[in-house]
């Protein structure tokens, strides 16, 4: 199986090729980024979408229960009995007509894939089963990551359910929301708080991983971003396999919309989808590399060349302004998306967008998607709050089937949901108001009564 896969630069001109086994993920020859790449001459891939309705018939057999491996004809890069799998991806795709009315959009248009249902409350298990794979592979012992919290809390209960490897987790100072630090904290990571942000993490780790061997699960790693196909997967198979206009969804890294691009565009060469949806990304306003690079700037894909130069100019302004990335959506607050180029590639597939939401839209966008009976965290409010913007903009068709991605659980950063529905104005303050965010239009406040049967029950027939 193995000559039939292995590890290939983005960039057309470079080809640059790394063995399956490799995990430096960077190209041999260009340094630039790699796809997991398949000779399906040499593979089998599923003749139809419809044949892995099959798999559903063998629920026991753990590989055909996981979200993303009853796909794995799809993404054949391991043996069966290398995969490790925690249960991953039962995840749903609700359809939601009070979130489509607030977006814009017709009854039956919207629909929500909760990815908040995952084991550690993220879509980031989708590609953690498949690094970790990877990683059991080729033999390694310890796993490290940077993160705004999501990808540690996966990579933490990896190494706890598993006890195959060690998790070793960076974060920023301050730069985490509660939820996911009690994750990685409870799950037992060696966890790192460096002073400095993400995009300062981020660089850490990856010098530290490659001095000490460790195996890195960021989505710089290609088969990360191999499992977050599956999201595509299960999208298409709740829509019976027919694909919706478009796909929105929250940008920080990248590494999703990559991901997805990379998914469709497979599905597409295998003859298996018609046409490719067309993708959204929603940047938050304070972390906006992304939008300013596509929409301001122009830049694109450019058959595997994007403008360096463009990109260069970008980042030595955001160094000589400190800029730093900054909202109150932490999930999402980076300014350096490792995944640029490959989600510039996505977008030229696709037909892609880039927008950017403040955080006052996505904490409205939040509580339309809470009161519509999904709870997700502030980033993943981002693709609502980016759909009813498409919309106003009449880019995306008010009958146009839309699918957002919620990609966090609603508990993964209760401070700012209890903020925002708090009747305390110091609360709101501390920590909203002081981000900008000026109202709580949705907000669900807690009703105070004295301790007193009657004044109970007088405010319950007056509020229900
Ligand atoms: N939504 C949530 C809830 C996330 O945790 C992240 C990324 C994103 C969206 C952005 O996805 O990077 O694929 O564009 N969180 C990472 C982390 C960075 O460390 O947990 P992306």
């Amino acid at each position: 199986m193995n000559e039939a896969v292995f590890q290939r630069c983005i960039h057309p001109h470079c080809g640059g090729i790394a063995s399956l086994a490799d995990t430096s993920f960077h190209c041999p020859r260009c340094g630039g980024l790699l796809d997991v790449a398949y000779d399906w001459n040499h593979l089998t891939p599923p003749k139809s979408l419809r044949s892995f309705e099959a798999k559903w018939a063998e629920r026991t057999n753990p590989l055909s229960f996981s979200g993303v491996w009853r796909f794995r004809d799809l993404l054949p890069f391991a043996a069966p009995e290398k995969i490790l799998t925690i249960g991953e991806g039962q995840t749903i795709l609700q359809k939601t007509d009070a979130v489509a009315a607030y977006a814009g959009l017709k009854p039956g248009c919207l629909f929500l894939q909760y990815e908040g249902l995952n084991p550690s409350g993220s879509f980031k298990d989708n590609g953690m089963t498949a690094a970790f794979t990877h990683a059991r592979m080729v033999g390694a012992r310890r796993a490290a990551c940077a993160s705004t919290g999501n990808t540690s809390a996966s990579l933490a209960i990896f190494c706890a359910a598993t006890h195959l490897m060690r998790a070793i987790i960076f974060i920023g100072s301050g730069k985490i929301a509660y939820g996911k630090l009690a994750q990685a904290l409870d799950h037992g990571a060696l966890t790192v708080q460096i002073a400095g942000d993400f995009d300062d993490a981020l660089e850490r780790v990856q010098q530290v991983s490659g001095r000490l061997g460790i195996y890195l699960v960021n989505s710089i790693n290609p088969f990360r971003l191999e499992g977050q196909k599956a999201i595509m997967y299960r999208i298409l198979e709740a829509l019976r396999w027919e694909v919706p206009d478009w796909v929105v969804v929250p940008g920080g890294n990248l590494g999703n919309v990559s991901s997805f691009g990379k998914a469709f565009a497979e599905l597409r060469d295998l003859g298996l989808i018609p046409r490719t949806p067309r993708l959204a990304v929603i940047n938050a306003a304070g972390a906006n590399t992304f939008y300013q690079l596509y929409e301001k700037q122009g830049l694109r894909w450019n058959r595997g060349r994007p403008e360096q130069a463009t990109i260069d100019g970008y980042m030595k302004q955001m160094d000589a302004a400190n800029l730093r990335a900054s909202t109150l959506a932490s999930a999402i607050e980076i300014n350096r998306p490792v995944n640029l180029p490959k989600a510039l590639r996505a977008l030229e597939e696709c037909g892609g967008v880039v927008r950017e939401v403040t955080d006052q839209e996505m904490l409205d966008a939040k509580a339309q998607v809470g009161a519509g009976g999904l709870g997700c965290e502030p980033a993943s409010a981002a693709s609502v709050a980016g759909t009813k913007k498409l919309r106003a903009e009449g880019v995306i068709g008010s009958d146009e089937r839309v699918v957002c991605v919620l990609t966090g659980h609603q508990l993964k950063d209760p401070t700012a949901t209890v903020a925002y529905h708090s009747a305390d104005p110091k609360t709101f303050e501390e920590v909203l108001g002081k981000r900008g965010v000026k109202r709580a239009s949705f907000a669900n406040r807690a009703v105070q009564v004295p301790n007193d049967l009657d004044e109970i029950i007088k405010a319950i027939e007056v509020y229900a």
